[in-house]
């Protein structure tokens, strides 16, 4: 597949509709985490330095074409001016005079952040019209929100179509990275996925389990996938409507060549809270009253062996309930192992989806990975080998 790139592009003088992600949490009009600014730094300042007018389109939130008030950008505009390192300017609507006015008194090199895309119905239903209205705002279109890409929207697709459209530098960074993890990996390649439930990755499993030469299940889906062998659960979170679901994925991996790791042994409680009694418990020996809420050592020796013998790594869900500890043990001590073989050269270790980020940050191994997507459903969506309509939209 082939990109335009922005290196080498020439920008002076153009106005650059940059898509952006900046749907960030926030508490009392406060941004929790700005990850999601930061990342969209590296392309606002490469376009800003180049003497480009960098119009930021974004969304917040799911406001269904109403001006909801709670769901306005203008809270992000003073952590994003200070990030920049110049005023950014505001504009109350991303299309028509407002927009254009504000964006007209730019000056090369300046910044403007337009209201929330979704405030027009027209943004989520991709309508053609809309899409023209924010063409009409810019020369070039550039698209630095992977994490939105699995949207057809007019700003992620639409637009794509009416301007010469460019990858921004961290929509390029991702892209690279998820090449390197599942696209063209460096082989033995191994997955890990876990979370709660199996109803939810479906389709994941099913497309990695096509691609992938080893996947460890964790987490309480591993639970269906033990129950769906016949062992018992006790009180666990299991999804026995999807035994046969499970028998089906085992199958699958099976006619793929693909190794499966189940659990071998399990960590049991029988509450689900901080500092619990746990036990480590084999297969088939879980009382009718407990738990199962961790991987146990067993297990997690097993899988620190199988990245050991890896060339690369992709990671989404953690093992056990990280959140709790002592649930988090299995998870800390696989994301540890996986970072000292990505620091060492020996595993590309890449890593994604909401809960795998914080698990990740929870160990300590986040700066130590090759790659942490913060992309949520897109970066589920690309794991299930579907097309990203906003990435689709950018190749030439
Ligand atoms: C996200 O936060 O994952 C993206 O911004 C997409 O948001 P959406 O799920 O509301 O489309």
């Amino acid at each position: 597949m082939t990109f335009r790139t922005l290196q080498g592009a020439d920008l002076s003088s153009k106005t650059a509709l940059v898509r952006v992600d900046f749907n960030v949490p926030m508490e009392n009009g406060q941004i929790t985490d700005d990850t999601r600014l930061r990342a969209a730094l590296p392309t606002i300042n490469l376009l800003s330095k180049a003497g480009a007018k960098v119009v930021l389109l974004a969304h917040f939130d799911r406001p269904k074409g109403k001006r909801v008030p709670e769901m306005s950008l203008k809270p992000v505009l003073p952590a994003l001016s200070k990030l920049v390192g110049q005023n950014v300017a505001w504009a109350d609507d991303c299309i028509g005079a407002d927009a254009k006015a504000v964006i007209d008194g730019l000056k090369a090199g300046g910044v403007a952040l337009l209201e929330n895309l979704r405030y027009h119905a027209g943004e989520e239903k991709n309508d053609p019209a809309f899409a023209a209205e924010l063409a009409k705002l810019g020369d070039i279109y550039v698209n630095d929100a992977f994490s939105a890409a699995h949207r057809a929207h007019a700003s992620t697709e639409g637009v794509a179509k009416l301007l010469p459209a460019y990858p921004g530098l961290s929509m390029e960074r991702e892209l690279s990275a998820l090449d390197a993890a599942l696209g063209n990996p460096q082989r033995p390649v191994i997955g890990i996925v876990g979370g709660s439930k199996v109803s939810t990755k479906l389709d994941l499993l099913k497309n990695l389990v096509t691609k992938l030469d080893k996947l460890a299940i964790g987490g309480g889906m591993a639970n269906t996938f033990l129950y769906a062998q016949g062992h018992d659960v006790g009180a666990s979170y299991c999804e026995k409507d999807l035994a046969e679901t499970a028998r089906e994925i085992i199958r699958l991996a099976g006619q793929n060549n693909c190794k499966l790791f189940l659990p071998i042994d399990i960590v049991v409680a029988e509450q689900m809270a901080r500092g619990v009694p746990t036990r480590v418990r084999g297969l088939g020996s879980v009382d009718e009253h407990e738990r199962i809420l961790d991987a146990g050592p067993e297990t997690v020796a097993r899988l620190k062996r199988a990245m050991a013998n890896s060339k690369t790594l992709i990671w989404n869900g953690p093992l056990g309930v990280f959140e709790i500890p002592p649930f988090d043990k299995g998870t800390v001590e696989a994301a540890k192992e996986a970072a000292r073989l990505a620091k060492a050269g020996e595993l590309v270790a890449v890593a994604g989806g909401g809960d795998t980020v914080s698990a990740m940050h929870h160990a300590g191994v986040a700066a130590d990975l090759t790659f942490i997507s913060t992309a949520g459903g897109a970066f589920l969506e690309w794991m299930e080998g579907k097309e990203l309509p906003g990435v689709e939209a950018l190749k030439v």
